[in-house]
């Protein structure tokens, strides 16, 4: 197989699998719909590299800027779309939307010769459905990395009733080449890891709104006490509260699980446009990737519209 592969969509997780796959010697077709993420897609894909040169690569003289020659971004769908048609993958990593997503399989999947592997990186949506999108079911599945994924080796791996067991195989097969820890989970909402996750989340949000915690002693006592890497709230401001939100709504909507319900502080948030570190306000104040303090949420308002689910 041809190491190329095209990547659709380069906000967080995007850029942070184009550096692994960089990493790993694939040649790497990008585009993003938003001329902002396209203008920082190298600032922000060389910071991943820069990371992985530090850690992995010591030694390996101009890693950063030889593994970024092999990453082509591409300015139309249409550009994009030419060059996707020589890749043996596809992979999705746009916002989590089932309606965007399938929209984007109908349209970019079709022209693509037979061969060719698609895998999205969704958090929750239903694969099954977005396998059926993009009209070669048997050769779609889901490779959820984590966050960042070219620091984190698990990725899960959600298959469905159609999936061929060679397009299984080949894609562990990669993912292991990759330097990921693979497991399988079954395609329900949410699938193994956000299943536990988000609900657990969920609560740390609602207790904070009862005021039964404080942002910086709720982080400290889940690192201190449960040996959690940063903490939930933290957590949060990394994968972005646009992410997180859109992903409870999903799960609320696919199972009608009063667990995943958003609460008003979550939806206050996401509305405000407040979604953590790629907008230096969350859960924390931020510079950068540092934390300038945790914010209080004592003057938030709860009783108006916002308690009504909103659905992005
Ligand atoms: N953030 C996390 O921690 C995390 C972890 C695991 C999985 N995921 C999943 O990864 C996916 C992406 O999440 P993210 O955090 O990178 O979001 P993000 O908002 O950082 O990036 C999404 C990108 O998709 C682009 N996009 C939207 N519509 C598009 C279109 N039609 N064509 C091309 N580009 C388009 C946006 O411009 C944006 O740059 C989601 O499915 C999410 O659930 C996120």
């Amino acid at each position: 197989m041809e190491k190329k592969i095209a990547v659709i969509g380069l906000g967080k997780m995007g850029v942070d699998w184009v550096a692994n796959l960089l990493e790993g010697g694939f040649e790497v077709y990008g585009f993003d719909a938003s001329a902002q993420s396209r203008e920082t897609v190298e600032q922000r894909l060389k910071k991943g590299l820069g990371w992985i040169a530090k850690k992995r690569k010591a030694g390996e003289e101009n890693f950063v800027e030889s593994a970024y020659s092999r990453f082509h971004l591409l300015d139309s769908e249409e550009a994009f779309l030419e060059k996707a048609k020589s890749a043996s993958i596809f992979l999705e990593v746009v916002y989590e939307d089932l309606k965007l997503k399938c929209q984007l399989f109908e349209r970019f999947i079709p022209p693509l010769p037979s061969e060719v592997i698609v895998w999205t990186n969704t958090s929750s949506l239903s694969i099954a459905t977005m396998a059926e999108a993009s009209g070669r079911p048997e050769k779609f599945l889901g490779t959820h990395g984590m966050n960042p994924v070219y620091q984190m080796p698990g990725v899960e791996v959600v298959v469905h009733e159609k999936l061929s067991d060679s397009t299984l195989q080949q894609t562990l097969k990669i993912l292991e080449e990759l330097g990921k820890i693979t497991f399988v989970a079954a395609d329900v909402p949410g699938f193994w890891v956000n299943k536990q996750l988000i609900p657990f989340m969920l609560e740390a949000v609602r207790a904070l709104e009862r005021g039964e915690i404080r942002v910086e002693d709720g982080d400290v006592g889940l690192k201190t006490c449960l040996g959690h890497p940063q903490g939930v709230f933290k957590l949060a401001d990394f994968i972005g509260i646009d992410t997180f939100y859109r992903v409870a709504v999903a799960m609320y909507l696919a199972t009608q699980d009063p667990r995943y319900y958003p609460p008003a502080l979550l939806a206050r948030l996401f509305q405000r446009e407040e979604w953590g570190v790629k907008t230096s306000k969350g859960f924390y104040e931020w510079d950068g990737f540092k934390p300038k303090g945790p914010r209080d949420f004592k003057d938030f308002q709860f009783q108006d519209a916002s308690t009504v689910l909103l659905v992005p």
